[in-house]
Parts: structure tokens; C-alpha cells; sequence
């Protein structure tokens, strides 16, 4: 192990915060880098060069210059993640993967040697629980192990379990088993078509498998894992987790006012939408938005159309570049264009809380990421559900059939455009939506508590700052 100058106690503490190339996985690192600096700690944020490429088409060059006016000490640094800026890396993910699993890694321990030669060394790596090399580069440096998980509790504690999934038959089989499964420690049971979409394809040799196979090989050693996620709102989960390694809940992790732009790092060119929402009445706009990472296929989203269209609602509708896996350029019904401009906006990227949390925004049509389940829970919006990749099919299910304040958008895999119109009414008529509101508002409140003075991701933060502390003093 390299030995490292002056490390001490307290306000010394140097987390590097390592968040993969993703907007659902940057958000809530931002987030977690302006609450550590805030206790005056050093933080030094590392994005790739591609990110960093996307994010200043965007946003300032130096996305941390105002937090860094306002006193904080946070460094920004970029690495390469071992392909050229041109390499289109939403289109070829399998390669982009294998990169992620052999070289990227290299990149990472590179920048890590550097900033331990420092005169002021790390103390502390935080990776996102997908690494594969977190341990590795924590043990070579002499530094605490954070594993952080953007995801509910419900996902890792499946991920952490997967081996069980295999044992039973449940993973990637062509004759998988069709029954509940209700072996997973902490998890009562799921349906196999809740299960985290990887697990649900039949070829198991993918980078991303390979990558899952790793990377949760690799939890098991981190000192701490941190989630972005609320004690109360996943008790079962959260416990069994605890039982195995030191966890701590600090969600949610974004910032309490949702016009609040102070740092933002989106990975494309927003359009403002709040003139053409300020002329809208309260709660008669749909809000549509896949995220940032799965792609759809152009059958669905002309159904999606087809019935916004048939349903009236106003919209918004966010279809980032390159959300429909085909060439296709215009996959729209007939019609659909004469409405667009009249009652609707399709737009390829928003600010998404600023959006949400508008009071003419009655219902969100989501892609069930876990960072827009949140900010639409905080805002009191009901959801309509239509999960696409990993997590999310595992979401939808604490969304409607757990906490009731969502739908689904359609009954298994086929969207029709009269389903889709159906369900959007449902959602956005007053009377209809009442139970699901009337649920939402509960779950809400269960996230303001947990922030709340007292609140358990409030002293769960403190006790984890406290544990980073003590174990960075035990290493040195
Ligand atoms: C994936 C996973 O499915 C999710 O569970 C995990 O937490 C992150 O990675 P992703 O597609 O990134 O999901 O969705 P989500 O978690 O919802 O994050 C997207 C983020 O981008 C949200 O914070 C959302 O506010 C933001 N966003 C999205 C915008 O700012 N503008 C948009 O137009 C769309």
C-alpha cells in the first residue's frame, strides 16, 4: 500500500466523488459533493472528458466556481474513459461497456496516484456501487471504501442476492421459473417480470453481466455503502442490508427547492419551458420523460402518441436524441405534428424538477428512474408508469403496487394507444387521480421527515461523515 503524507483527523477529510458518465447517477453525486463540502470538507469531483465535453455544450466550464466563491473546497478533475470524444457511447454500449470493465479503471487509479502525491491526499474514494474497481484502488491507496447506490433499496438488496436468483432458476434462463419469488432476504416477494431487467434477458454473457457479476462482488468489500434512499420508505430491504455491511440512507439527495440551478451538470441543451407552462392551468399538463439512459422502440412511442393524442391533455414530452433505438426520424401517428404547438411540446430535454414542481403539471408519464420517482413524490405528482431497463422495472413495482401512487401505463409489454389514453385520463382527472394523490402526499411526507431535523437520512448523514472519520484515522 502506497504510504501518503499528513492525514488527519476532521476538517482534513479528501473524498473523491467518482460518478459514472450518467445523468441519474451525476445528479445525486452533486448532491452528495455540495452536502460534505458544506461541512467543510475537500471534495474532488471526477467526470470523463466526454462528460465534461457534453456538460460545457450546457452549462458553465466550471460548474463548482459559484459553491467554490461561496467558500466550499471542491476540485473538479477529468480522466478519459479510453475512447475518443467522437465515440458515440449510447449507441455502442456493449463496447462502451467493455471499456468501462478493462480500461477504464486504469484511467481512475492514475488520476488517484496523482491526488495521493498531493499535498493534500485523499482520504476517502466514493464510487458508484457499479465499479468494478473500487476496492482495488481504496486497499492500493489507503483509503475508506464508500460504495454509493443511486437506486432503491429494493434493487441493491436484489443485485446483492442475484447468486440466489441463478441458484433458483429465476436469471437468465430460457425455461426461467414463472413462480413468485420470495427467497431474497428482505424481499417479501416479486414477480419474475419485476425483476430487474437483466436478469429477465436470456443471454447472461453481456458486458453488463459481466459487469453486475463485479461490481457486486465488489460491494462486499466497500467499508460503507451509502443509498439514496429513506429508512421509513423501505424498512424490510434496508434492514437485511444492515445485517450484512455498514449502511447508511441519506436520501433524497437533490436540492430542496426545485428552482434551485445553482449546479447543474446536464448532459443536454435544455429548452425552457415555464412561459409555456406558466399559460397553462393547475394540474392540466402531462409531463412525459424516459430519462437519460433507456431506449424505446418506435412501435411504443407512436402508441404513447396515439393516445396522448386520443386523451386531449395538454403535454410536455421530453424525447432526448438517440431515446428511440431506430433510424426512423419520424415515427410519429398521423396528426400528431398539428397538435404539437397547439396543446403539446415535445422538446429534447428539460429541467426536469423545474418542470415538475410547476403547479400545471397534474401527472408524470415516467420511465420509472429512481431520481424522477423522488422528485415527482416531493412534488405530490401521480405517476403512470413505463418501465424500459434495469432498475426500473423493479420501481414501477414500489410505485403501484407498493405505495399506490402510480399506474401502469399499460398490462404487460404491449402498448396500446386506447390504453394510453385511458390511463392518462385516469391520472390527470381530478376525481379519478384522488386516492393516488391522497397516497403520494403520504410518501411525501415520509421524505421530508427523513430530512427533516431529526430526520433519520439527516443523523444517518451525520453518523456517516462521524464513520468515514474514524475509519480514515484508523488507516493512518
Ligand atoms: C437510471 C436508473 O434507471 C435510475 O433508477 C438510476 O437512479 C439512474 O440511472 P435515468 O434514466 O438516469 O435512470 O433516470 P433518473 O434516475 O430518473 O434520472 C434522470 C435525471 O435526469 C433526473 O434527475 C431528472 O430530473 C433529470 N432529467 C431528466 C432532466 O433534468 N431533464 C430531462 O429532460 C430528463
Amino acid at each position: 500500500m502506497m504510504q501518503s503524507p499528513q492525514r488527519t483527523m476532521g476538517k482534513n477529510l479528501h473524498f473523491i466523488i467518482i460518478p459514472p458518465p450518467f445523468q441519474g447517477h451525476i445528479n445525486p453525486s452533486i448532491q452528495l459533493t455540495l452536502k460534505l463540502a458544506s461541512k467543510g470538507f475537500t471534495i474532488t469531483f471526477v467526470n470523463t472528458h466526454s462528460t465534461h465535453d457534453k456538460i460545457t455544450k450546457t452549462c458553465d466550464d466550471d460548474v463548482f466556481a459559484g459553491a467554490r466563491e461561496s467558500g466550499l473546497d471542491i476540485r473538479y478533475r477529468t480522466i478519459s474513459d479510453g475512447f475518443p470524444l467522437t465515440f458515440d457511447r449510447s449507441l455502442n454500449r456493449e463496447q462502451f461497456l467493455e471499456g468501462r470493465l478493462h480500461v477504464y479503471p486504469a484511467h481512475v487509479d492514475e488520476l488517484v496516484g496523482q491526488l495521493s502525491g498531493s499535498d493534500h491526499p485523499p482520504t476517502c474514494l466514493v464510487v458508484d456501487t457499479f465499479s468494478t474497481w473500487g476496492s482495488n484502488i481504496a486497499w492500493k491507496y489507503g483509503l475508506v471504501y464508500v460504495s454509493f447506490w443511486v437506486q432503491p433499496a429494493l434493487a441493491l438488496t436484489v443485485y446483492y442476492h442475484h447468486e440466489l436468483l441463478k441458484k433458483n432458476g429465476h436469471y437468465g434462463c430460457t425455461d426461467t421459473r414463472k413462480d413468485t419469488i420470495d427467497y431474497i432476504p428482505g424481499v417479501r416477494f416479486l414477480e419474475p417480470t419485476d425483476l430487474i431487467s437483466f436478469f429477465q434477458e436470456t443471454d447472461t454473457s453481456t458486458a453488463m453481466h459481466r459487469l453486475i457479476q463485479k461490481a457486486f462482488a465488489d460491494v462486499k468489500n466497500a467499508d460503507i455503502i451509502i443509498c439514496n434512499t429513506m429508512e421509513e420508505l423501505e424498512p424490510e430491504a434496508i434492514s437485511v442490508l444492515k445485517e450484512k455491511q455498514t449502511v447508511y440512507t441519506i436520501g433524497p439527495l437533490f436540492p430542496s427547492q426545485f428552482t434551485d440551478q445553482s449546479v447543474e451538470m446536464d448532459l443536454w441543451p435544455d429548452s425552457d419551458c415555464s412561459r409555456w407552462l406558466d399559460s397553462k392551468p393547475p394540474g392540466s399538463v402531462l409531463y412525459a420523460s424516459f430519462g437519460s439512459y433507456a431506449h424505446s422502440n418506435k412501435e411504443d412511442i407512436r402508441a404513447i402518441a396515439d393516445g396522448i393524442m386520443v386523451s386531449g391533455v395538454s403535454f410536455i414530452w421530453v424525447l432526448r436524441p438517440g431515446v428511440v433505438n431506430c433510424e426512423a426520424v419520424d415515427y410519429f401517428p398521423d396528426g400528431f405534428h398539428e397538435i404539437v404547438g397547439n396543446i403539446g411540446l415535445v422538446v429534447p430535454w428539460c429541467k426536469q424538477k423545474m418542470v415538475l414542481s410547476h403547479s400545471a403539471v397534474g401527472g408524470y408519464l415516467t420511465h420509472c428512474g429512481w431520481n424522477s420517482i423522488l422528485e415527482s413524490i416531493w412534488v405530490g405528482v401521480p405517476l403512470i408508469c413505463f418501465p424500459l431497463l434495469g432498475d426500473q422495472t423493479i420501481n414501477r413495482k414500489l410505485v403501484v403496487d407498493d405505495w399506490k401512487i402510480g399506474i401502469n401505463l399499460c398490462e404487460g409489454k404491449f402498448v396500446s394507444g386506447d390504453q394510453v389514453a385511458e390511463r392518462i385520463k385516469l391520472v390527470m382527472n381530478r376525481e379519478t387521480s384522488h386516492v393516488l394523490k391522497k397516497n403520494i402526499e403520504q410518501v411525501r411526507k415520509t421524505l421530508e421527515n427523513a430530512v427533516g431535523s431529526n430526520g433519520t437520512s439527516r443523523v444517518n448523514f451525520e453518523n456517516f461523515v462521524d464513520d468515514v472519520q474514524a475509519r480514515s484515522f484508523a488507516k493512518n
